[in-house]
C-alpha cells in the first residue's frame, strides 16, 4: 500500500489573511446567520440618466422610486424598484468621478452589486478578517440614508461589491 497523495484542497482549514498570516477559521465577526440578507441593488453605469430611465420605463414599465445626487461620489442615481430590490442607474456628475472613469474605460454596463446586510460595520470586519481587499476601511453614508462599504473587485471574482445597511 503506497502513501496516499495529500489533496491540497482538503487542507482548507488553513487560511491566510492579506499579510499571509494564517487564520484558524473563517472569522464570522460574531454574526449569526448569513452575512448577506438580500440583493439591495444592481448598479448600472450610464452616460445619460434620463435616457436610461426612459429605456427602462418603455421596455419594462419600471418607474423611478428614488432619485438622488451623491456629490461626494460624483454620481446621480435613479432607483427603480423590483420587488424588494432596486435597479440603480448611475451617471457621473463630473469628469473626475469614479463612474466617469469607469465609463471612459469600459463604457456603459454593470458597475457593482449591492448586497444588503444587517450590520455594515460587522459585515465589513468579517470580510476584512478573511483577508479580502476593501475600498472602504470603515462604513460611510450611502444614498437613501443607508450605511455602505465597498469591497475591491479584485478580491471577489471581478465584481465590485457594496455592503448596504438600511
Ligand atoms: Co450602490
Amino acid at each position: 500500500m503506497g502513501v496516499q497523495a495529500k489533496n491540497p484542497f482538503e487542507n482548507d482549514d488553513i487560511r491566510e489573511d492579506a499579510d499571509g498570516q494564517p487564520l484558524d477559521e473563517a472569522y464570522d465577526g460574531g454574526l449569526e446567520g448569513p452575512i448577506l440578507t438580500e440583493i439591495d441593488h444592481v448598479a448600472i453605469a450610464v452616460t445619460d440618466l434620463d435616457a436610461a430611465i426612459d429605456d427602462y420605463r418603455e421596455t419594462f414599465g419600471a418607474t423611478v422610486d428614488h432619485r438622488e445626487t451623491v456629490e461626494s461620489d460624483g454620481v446621480e442615481e435613479a432607483l427603480l424598484k423590483v420587488a424588494e430590490s432596486y435597479i440603480q442607474l448611475l451617471a457621473p456628475t463630473n469628469d473626475d468621478s469614479p463612474v466617469a472613469k469607469y465609463l471612459a474605460k469600459k463604457g456603459p454596463g454593470l458597475h457593482h452589486i449591492g448586497y444588503r446586510v444587517a450590520d455594515c460595520a460587522a459585515a465589513l470586519e468579517a470580510v476584512k478578517a478573511q483577508g479580502h481587499r476593501v475600498i472602504d476601511e470603515k462604513p460611510r453614508p450611502g444614498s437613501r440614508g443607508t450605511t455602505v462599504a465597498f469591497i475591491h473587485p479584485k478580491s471577489l471574482h471581478g465584481v465590485l461589491i457594496e455592503l448596504v445597511q438600511e
